[in-house]
């Protein structure tokens, strides 16, 4: 399931707002990406993706069900009334809007060769303020059908996919590893949903889901000595095929849903491994980091954030396909706000690339500040958002952070006096005006360290243009 387009009217800011995401033919990736300053509406504009497909979940849940609606707060402050419109692409999706939309789905992408049996589907959220009268108006139509649908398949078949969608806001919480857990829930796929949209983060559900298969799985798996018994009276001999045929078979009694979580951890943070439940001296979560044991409460708040929605992800992907061999490859979309929040810059120019690794069949939809998470990906669909619209930026990929600064974020890279001054300088040493040219670098030199690269870099250029304007002089 993929959101192919997305208008707003009258939302926050917005007046009018028509959006497609990726995938598309130019931007095949998974990835599409918000950027733009405070009070640009990213956050106004998932959260009304999130609003709308808060209406899916709803109406597979049940048939008249009702999604979150459209707050009145949210309705442009010049406005009456406001409206979301989303068309997605879906396997079950309805073939008679197909016909409706009356495009290429994918432009470039010639209709023979559009997956097959995947069709869109649209549906509206409309609201008008309280006491007045307006002119738009809910349609759910074509969402009820869709709906129908997985109900149908969830009916015949408890192991059927669902799809994830969830939405991760600026307010997601942080690990909190309840202290105590009242009695036993049971987790059915459909339970992937609960808070998916509201809340994002959910580690206590996170953490009572796990503890739960870790104890079963406990029960049924095969351990270490067991496995050594086996192979001595067996007389299997250790790092023989036969023994590779154990540790395969003990591999296999692990929990599916645990070992999809737990690999999505080691791939997303290196170095960490082998989460678990321990129970002493009191029951918390405990993780290997380079070979040593730590309570996760004791991890840094930028590897406690990304543990905890990374964890959040695969946990959900794993209910939500308990048919899968691999649920990390199950279908669905994820909205992050802010994904640059709380980490490292290394973290951040690496988090779209271990996200469409690690959960490769999810359709991302992110916002950022950070040049770092755009700067060295491809594929991946960039929007800037100012003054309420949005531009698609072009390709980033290869250049670097101060570019991507520059050019899609507006902001100098260096203190604006310094620039000036540089550029004046520059300027002087173009002109051949080296008296003026060695005021600036004095002025400059007593301002900045003396291992300025800009100023080492314009007296080589100076030297140069010295050096020219020598010989010119001798020429003529
Ligand atoms: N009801 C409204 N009417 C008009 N403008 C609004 C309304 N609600 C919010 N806004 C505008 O939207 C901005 C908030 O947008 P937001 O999505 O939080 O931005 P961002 O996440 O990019 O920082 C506010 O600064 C305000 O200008
Ligand atoms: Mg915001």
């Amino acid at each position: 399931m993929e959101i192919k387009k997305i208008s707003l009217l009258n939302i926050g800011g917005f007046k009018n707002l028509d959006i497609s995401l990726a995938p598309m033919a130019e931007y095949p990736g998974n990835v599409t990406v918000f950027i733009g300053n405070n009070g640009s509406g990213k956050t106004s504009l998932l959260r009304s993706i999130s609003t709308a497909l808060s209406w899916f979940i709803s109406r597979v849940k049940s048939e008249k069900g009702n999604g979150s609606p459209i707050l009145d707060i949210a309705i442009n402050n010049d406005s009456n009334e406001a409206g979301i419109a989303i068309t997605l692409m879906d396997k079950y999706g309805n073939t008679q809007a197909r016909s409706l939309v009356n495009v290429p789905l994918q432009a470039g992408v010639p209709e023979g060769e559009l997956i097959e049996d995947q069709f869109v589907t649209n549906w509206f959220i409309a609201r008008t303020k309280s006491g007045k009268y307006g002119t738009v108006a809910t349609e759910l139509t074509d969402l009820s059908q869709l709906a129908a649908a997985y109900r149908h398949q969830y009916t015949q078949d408890e192991n059927v996919s669902l799809p994830l969608l969830a939405f991760y806001s600026v307010e997601r919480v942080v690990i909190e590893v309840p202290i105590k857990i009242k009695g036993k829930h049971s987790f059915q796929q459909i339970d992937g949903y609960d808070n998916s949209l509201s809340q994002g983060v959910d580690f206590r559900r996170f953490f009572e889901w796990f503890r739960e298969r870790e104890d079963s799985e406990n029960e049924s798996s095969i351990n270490d000595e067991a496995i050594e018994a086996i192979g001595k009276a067996l007389g299997i001999n250790t790092g023989g095929e036969l023994w590779d045929k154990l540790a395969e078979l003990k591999a296999s009694s692990k929990d599916r849903q645990l070992t999809a979580v737990r690999t999505a951890i080691s791939n997303f943070m290196p170095g960490f491994s082998d989460l678990k439940v321990r129970r002493k001296p009191r029951l918390h979560m405990s993780i290997e980091k380079n070979g040593k044991r730590l309570n996760v409460a004791q991890m840094s708040q930028g590897e406690k954030s990304l543990l905890a929605l990374v964890g959040d992800i695969a946990r959900r992907l794993a209910m939500m396909n308990p048919g899968l061999k691999n649920p990390l490859l199950g279908d669905g979309i994820v909205l992050i706000d802010e994904v640059d929040m709380h980490l490292h810059p290394t973290w951040q120019r690496k988090i779209i690339q271990r996200l469409t690794d690690t959960f490769p069949n999810i359709q991302f939809i992110l916002s950022t500040h950070s040049p770092l998470v755009i700067s060295d990906v491809k594929d991946v669909l960039v929007y800037s958002l100012e003054d309420h619209e949005a531009k698609p930026l072009p390709s980033f990929y290869g250049k670097d952070a101060n570019e991507v600064l520059l050019e899609a974020m507006d902001t100098s890279i260096r203190n604006e006096k310094v620039d000036e001054l540089l550029n004046d300088l520059l300027d002087a040493i173009q002109d051949s005006d080296f008296d003026r040219a060695r005021a600036l670098l004095t002025v400059l030199e007593a301002d900045l360290p003396n291992d300025n690269t800009e100023i080492s870099k314009a007296r080589i250029l100076m030297r140069k243009q010295e050096l020219r304007s020598e010989k010119n002089r001798q020429r003529d």
